[in-house]
């Protein structure tokens, strides 16, 4: 089934221009707002989309398994329904922007946002567009495949950023790091919680860290680091965050992240 012909479980989020992100970056930048989804974060597209394709099955199975106690898996980055529903963030991007970015800057866990991101970029025709692949220091699991050239297993996940802590990232995601323009990058927890809060106080939107780790992309200076390395261009026209959110944050667990990373 065609993704358009299907009543989906996530919304379309709005597409900001953020006028002190522009102002740090020194380009517009655009960030879009997958923290607004219902579920607080990017993650319903995919597994929404997972869900739906198989929905009667799934009902049905669900009924049975209700009666007799038991399990079903649905990954949360590895499967390619998920990929092809993260994919409709970059349709929704398509649709809304003139032009394409100068780059596009997400958070890298196991691997399914920017699996769908790398998806979704192919469809609309958007290949040649950088991506800026995110990870905090501690569970820097593409990076460390990056690196070796094959998967790598993290003995140990330390980031305050949990909801990144897959030990390793899904396959496709290490050939998709290797085949398009992918530029790993790996920040401290630090940078990722202050982002957090220099976010809450410039767009009064309070996220997890594990979406911290690409507001740091701006804040901590990264991108200009790239284009000075001559990774990304010099004249972007612009650049989007996906603001993927993440709804296990409140200001006492940003107060307590602080305090253990001696920020306060
Ligand atoms: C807020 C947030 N951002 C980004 C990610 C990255 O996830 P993945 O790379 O597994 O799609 C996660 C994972 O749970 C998350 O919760």
């Amino acid at each position: 089934m065609a993704m358009s012909d299907q009543k989906c479980f996530h919304i379309c989020t709005p597409l900001h221009e953020s006028l002190p992100l522009s102002k740090v970056a020194g380009t517009t930048v655009y960030i879009k707002l997958d923290n607004v989804q219902p579920t607080g974060s990017y993650k319903i597209r995919g597994i929404g989309h997972f869900c739906q394709k198989v929905w009667d099955d799934a009902n049905e199975r669900a009924l049975k398994l209700s009666e007799n106690d038991g399990w079903v898996y649905v990954s949360p980055f590895n499967h390619p329904w998920v990929w092809e529903g993260h994919a409709s963030v970059v349709k929704e991007l398509w649709e809304a922007l003139q032009n394409k970015p100068g780059a596009i800057i997400l958070s890298v866990g196991g691997g399914g946002l920017l699996c769908g991101v790398v998806e979704g970029l192919k469809k609309v025709g958007w290949c040649d567009v950088p991506i800026i692949a995110m990870e905090t220091k501690g569970a820097e699991s593409l990076n460390a495949a990056v690196k070796a050239g094959k998967l790598v297993t993290l003995p140990d996940i330390t980031s305050v950023a949990k909801t990144l802590g897959a030990k390793t990232v899904c396959e496709m995601a290490l050939q998709n790091a290797l085949e398009h323009n992918v530029l790993s990058e790996v920040i401290s927890d630090q940078e990722a919680v202050q982002a957090v809060e220099r976010f809450l106080d410039d767009e009064r939107f309070l996220v997890e860290p594990a979406c911290g780790a690409s507001l740091a992309a701006i804040y901590s200076g990264v991108i200009q680091r790239l284009q000075k390395e001559r990774w990304l261009a010099q004249d972007l026209q612009s650049i989007v965050v996906i603001v993927c959110g993440g709804s296990s944050i409140t200001m006492a667990q940003l107060n307590e992240y602080k305090t253990q990373l001696g920020e306060s």
